[in-house]
Formats: structure tokens, C-alpha cells, sequence
């Protein structure tokens, strides 16, 4: 990955400090900062980068630096503030996966919007956004597991096992997305699309990155991780359907048909053993978990708001059209 352009002051900084300008970090988050806006969420991106895959012409000692990681706590800090503020959570971790199971019948949501109307380069720029993600499948909940035991460490792991492929390296789904990349003719090269990505699609990777990364917030990255299986398996659908309706690749409707019937079985596994298992244990923790089912629904929420708002009115969701 190579580090992008600044968004503003903050992300200017790291920028500088990570691209060799020396140290230029400031003590603080100013007071001011919006926590969910593109400076702030560029420049968390690039902290938790170091910790994944590094960056390009970047020095790999600059994931530990304390400077970087206080600047990094601060960011988080005001990310954080205002999810526990802005989020509604739901009483108990059964009704918060009960809403999640139900399926709406006239859902509104994006893959419901790629699956009726969706041309190739509304798909083409829903990829190029998710590759933030996809092509890290499963990494950040990777975290969680020497944090777990019993129960939930078998049962996570058994799922992390299928999302890297089961043993076989062409089948690690973040390669599968690669191939879907390919097939819709984007570039499957890890970051290359951060430049174009708004801070809505960077703060759903940053919250994973920051649960991953956070033994205190293990509850909340299970959380996540529930959330994202349990959805995964209808949305997958709508969205096979709509890479055949827009006439893509084998290996973009591959991806989404392999989803379907993976994470219907992920979905029970998730529940029972991940969740059950945790809170069986540790069930001081169920708030948290709770907090992260409902924190990465808000933020898929307010990521699908804005592309739909862009695509309705026929204009491009990234910030530089592909
Ligand atoms: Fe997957
Ligand atoms: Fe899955």
C-alpha cells in the first residue's frame, strides 16, 4: 500500500512523520476533530496499517513507536466516544441478533439497490470500496483468538479456518475477492483503493481494527464478528444476483454464491459456540458484545445512506471516480 494523499492536519501528519519528514505528530486530538470525518479516518487507517501489512517505503518500527500509538489512542479515543454517544444499543444480545435474523421484504439496503438496478460501475465502485476489507477477509478477527478459550475459541477458529481458504491458498476468500476484482477489471492490489474511499467505508474498517486490536474490547469484536457473518449470508445473495444481472465474471459471482451457503452455516456456529460460548464464560461481557452487533450496523447504516444518496442522483459514491 502506499501512503495516500492528507485529508487534513492530522492525517497531513502521519503522513509526514511515516514518509520520513521526522517526528511532526501533535500531542493531542484537537478538540474540534469530527469523530467520524475523512482527516481523523485516514489517519487511524494508517496507524492500524502497520499493524497488517505495512506501508510502502514505510519503516515497520513505526507500529510500535509510542508517539504514533499515543496519537493512534487519542483518535480512537474520539471514534470511540462518540459510538458509545451516537449508537442506539438493543437491551440484550437475543433481541439485538433477532432483528439481525429478521429479513426485511422490501429491504432498502445497498445490495437490494445493486440486485434491482444495479449497473457494472455502481458494482465496480461497491468492490473497489469493500477491497478495504475483503482483501483483509477475516485478519482483524484473527486478533481475538489467543484472547479466547473453550467454547468460543474452537468456534471461531473453526470459521476463521474456512474465510483462509480451509487449507488451500486459492481459496482464502481475500483471494476470491481478488479474482472478483479482476473479473470486474479493477486493480486486486492490496490499498489501492484507499484513495477513493470516503471516511464512512474507512470508519467500518477502522472499528474492526480498533476491536481487533483491543483485549478490553474482546466482547465488542465478537460482536462484530457476528454481525458480519449473520448478515453475510442473504446480502451475499442479492449481491450473486447482482453481479449476474450486470453480466460480471465467474469469479464475481463466485465469490458472493460461496457466501451464501458458507455463512449460512457460520451464521449458527457464530451464535451458539462464539457468542455463547463467550458470555458462558465471561458474561459481564454481554454489553459489549452487544455494542459491537449494534456499532457495525449503525456504521453500515450510515456507509449505505451515503452510497445510495450518490448513486440515486447518478452521481459517483467515491471521492475520484474510479
Ligand atoms: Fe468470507
Ligand atoms: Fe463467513
Amino acid at each position: 500500500m502506499k501512503l495516500p494523499a492528507a485529508r487534513g492536519e492530522l492525517s497531513a501528519a502521519v503522513i509526514e512523520t511515516l514518509g520520513g519528514g521526522g517526528l511532526a505528530l501533535p500531542g493531542e486530538v484537537p478538540e474540534d476533530t469530527d469523530p467520524y470525518g475523512e482527516d481523523l479516518h485516514l489517519a487511524l487507517y494508517l496507524c492500524y496499517e502497520l499493524h497488517y501489512r505495512g506501508i510502502d517505503g514505510v519503516d515497520d518500527g513505526w507500529e510500535w513507536d509510542p508517539d504514533l500509538l499515543r496519537l493512534r489512542g487519542g483518535l480512537e479515543r474520539r471514534f470511540l466516544d462518540a459510538l458509545r454517544r451516537d449508537v442506539p444499543v438493543h437491551d440484550d444480545v437475543a433481541s439485538a441478533l433477532e432483528e439481525l435474523l429478521v429479513e426485511p421484504v422490501h429491504g432498502t439496503g445497498v445490495s437490494h439497490y445493486l440486485r434491482e438496478e444495479g449497473e457494472k460501475w455502481h458494482l465496480r465502485e461497491y468492490v473497489a470500496l469493500r477491497s478495504l476489507y475483503h482483501l483483509k477477509e477475516a485478519d482483524p478477527h484473527a486478533w481475538a483468538i489467543p484472547r479466547l478459550t473453550g467454547r468460543a475459541k474452537a468456534g471461531l477458529v473453526a470459521v476463521e479456518y474456512d474465510e483462509f481458504g480451509s487449507g488451500r491458498a486459492e481459496r482464502v476468500h481475500a483471494k476470491l475477492f481478488a479474482d472478483l476484482m479482476t473479473d470486474l477489471g479493477l486493480d486486486p492490489a492490496y490499498g489501492r483503493y484507499l484513495e477513493p474511499a470516503t471516511a464512512e467505508l474507512l470508519a467500518t474498517v477502522n472499528l474492526m481494527s480498533l476491536l481487533g486490536l483491543r483485549r478490553s474490547l474482546r466482547g465488542a469484536l465478537v460482536g462484530h464478528f457476528a454481525a458480519v457473518e449473520i448478515t453475510s449470508s442473504p446480502g451475499s445473495r442479492r449481491l450473486a444476483q447482482a453481479m449476474e444481472r450486470a453480466g460480471a465474471g465467474p469469479a464475481a459471482v463466485h465469490f458472493y454464491a460461496e457466501h451464501v451457503e458458507a455463512d449460512a452455516v457460520h451464521e449458527q456456529i457464530v451464535r451458539r459456540e462464539v457468542i455463547g460460548g463467550l458470555l458462558a464464560e465471561e458474561p459481564e461481557l454481554e454489553p459489549d458484545v452487544v455494542f459491537g452487533l449494534d456499532a457495525t450496523g449503525w456504521l453500515e447504516d450510515r456507509l449505505g445512506e451515503r452510497l445510495l444518496a450518490a448513486w440515486r442522483a447518478g452521481d459517483s459514491a467515491l471521492r475520484v471516480p474510479l
